[in-house]
Parts: structure tokens; sequence; C-alpha cells
């Protein structure tokens, strides 16, 4: 609030945001969600706000309200969201995609509510969503203005790897600038209102652990972006 105009690291930037979950249409009245709240989304906003950003919101399904001053492109499905992030792509600076984006799609949606019938049990066949965050690392290639392309990533270990390698890996996969890590352990990270996070960048740097409210963390992601914006 005491941010004079003119002022702000992403002063005059144009800063997108993929916010909430995606909803995955079965029939007109059902469909296939996540527990995605969009805090953290919104909170990305607000620290771009704050840095005297323009921020667009590509907004799923989320439980809190969008910042006042933002614009807003509200969207079902996850092949909505990848049209309206690349719709938004050639006048974006730095891109976050904060949103909970489903990685498979019911293989038909029914015009009619499905009823109960006295027949066999429905079986719900998916089939893979494209990766947006990977489809706008692609478009940017051939693209003249710098372009700073994040996201966010949630992993465990397991078997096979700690969280950060499967990170590691996760990163190298989508070609993006840097991901946001968030370790998740025995608490539920969804609905919550504080994190933790550690900023993996492609580069090969990682940040200590970030910990705090989501505004916090995002104000740290929205300044790793704009010092990569920089550089
Ligand atoms: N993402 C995306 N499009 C998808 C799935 C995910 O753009 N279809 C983005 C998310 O918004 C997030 C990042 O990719 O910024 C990582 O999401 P995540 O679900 O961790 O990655 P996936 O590649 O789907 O891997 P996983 O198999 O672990 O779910
Ligand atoms: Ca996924």
């Amino acid at each position: 609030a005491a941010r004079r105009a003119g002022t702000g690291a992403l002063h005059g930037k144009r800063v997108t945001i993929s916010v909430g979950g995606t909803r995955e249409a079965l029939d007109p009245v059902r469909f296939l969600g996540n527990r995605s709240s969009g805090k953290q989304g919104m909170a990305l906003a607000e620290a771009a706000l704050a840095q005297g950003a323009h921020v667009s919101l590509v907004l799923a399904h989320a439980e809190v309200p969008p910042p006042a001053g933002c614009d807003v492109v509200r969207v079902e499905s996850a092949l909505d969201l990848r049209e309206a992030v690349l719709a938004a792509l050639p006048t974006t600076d730095v891109l976050v995609m904060a949103a909970a984006v489903a990685d498979y799609r019911p293989a038909e949606v029914m015009d009619a509510k499905i009823k109960k019938g006295d027949g066999e049990d429905p079986v719900i066949t998916l089939v893979r969503n494209p990766d947006v965050l990977r489809d706008a690392v692609l478009a940017r290639a051939g693209r003249t203005g710098p372009l700073v392309i994040a996201g966010f990533a949630a992993e465990t270990g397991d078997a096979t790897a700690d969280p950060v390698s499967h990170a590691r890996a996760k990163l190298a996969r989508k070609g993006c600038d840097f991901l946001v890590l968030n370790v998740v352990g025995s608490h539920l990270v969804f609905g919550q209102d504080t994190n933790e996070i550690t900023i993996l960048d492609a580069r090969g740097t990682e940040s200590a652990a970030i910990r705090g409210s989501k505004r916090t963390i995002a104000d740290a992601v929205i300044a790793h972006a704009a010092g990569l914006l920089q550089d």
C-alpha cells in the first residue's frame, strides 16, 4: 500500500498466473476435480501487484476470490486453461503455473446426465491432458522478448528418490526456469495457510527453505522471477 506509482521490481511487466484446480466434466452436472484452494495463486497475484506488475489470472476453481486489480479469465478444464495460458503468452513477461491441472480427463463427456441403470456399473475411462507448462516452454522458442516461466511441484520421497531429486527431474522434463518445490510430508498442504518451499532453478541453484504464509512464499517466488527477468 506504501508503493508509489512507477516503483516495484515488476513495474510495467505483465505477469500471468494460473490459479486453482481444473474440473474435468463427466456430464452436465458432474466433474472430476481436486482440492486446490487457489490460496497460493492469489497470494502470488498480490505479490506481483505489489511489485507494480500488470497481473492476469487464468482462474480455474478456487475457494478464495481474486485480489482487486487483476484481469481474470475464468476456465474450467485443463484444455480451457491451456488455451487461455497460450493466448496470454505473447504479452506475458512472467508465467507462474500455480494451478492444479488435472493430469487426466474422462475420455467421453456425456451430453445428458448419466442415469443409474439396472445393468453394469459404469467404468470411467481417462485420457491424458496436455502438459500446459511444457507447452508454454515450447511456445517460448522463437519469441523475441524474455519470458520467465515457473512451475510448482509438491513431491514426496519414495523408494526411487528423495523429493529434491524428483523435483530436479521434473524441472528438467518441463524445461521451465524454476520450480517451486513443496515437500509434502505427513501434514497436508491443500487448504492450509502456511507452507514451506524451496526454489530449484534450472541453472542448478537451490534456495534455502522458505517458510511462512502463502504471501511470504509468493513474495520470494515473485522476487526470484523478477531477478531472472533482469538477467
Ligand atoms: N502442469 C501443467 N499441465 C499439466 C499438469 C501439470 O501445466 N497437465 C503444471 C502444474 O501447474 C505445475 C507443474 O506442471 O506448475 C507441476 O505439476 P505436477 O502435477 O507436479 O507435474 P506432473 O508433470 O503432472 O507430474 P506428476 O506425475 O508428479 O503429477
Ligand atoms: Ca500432475
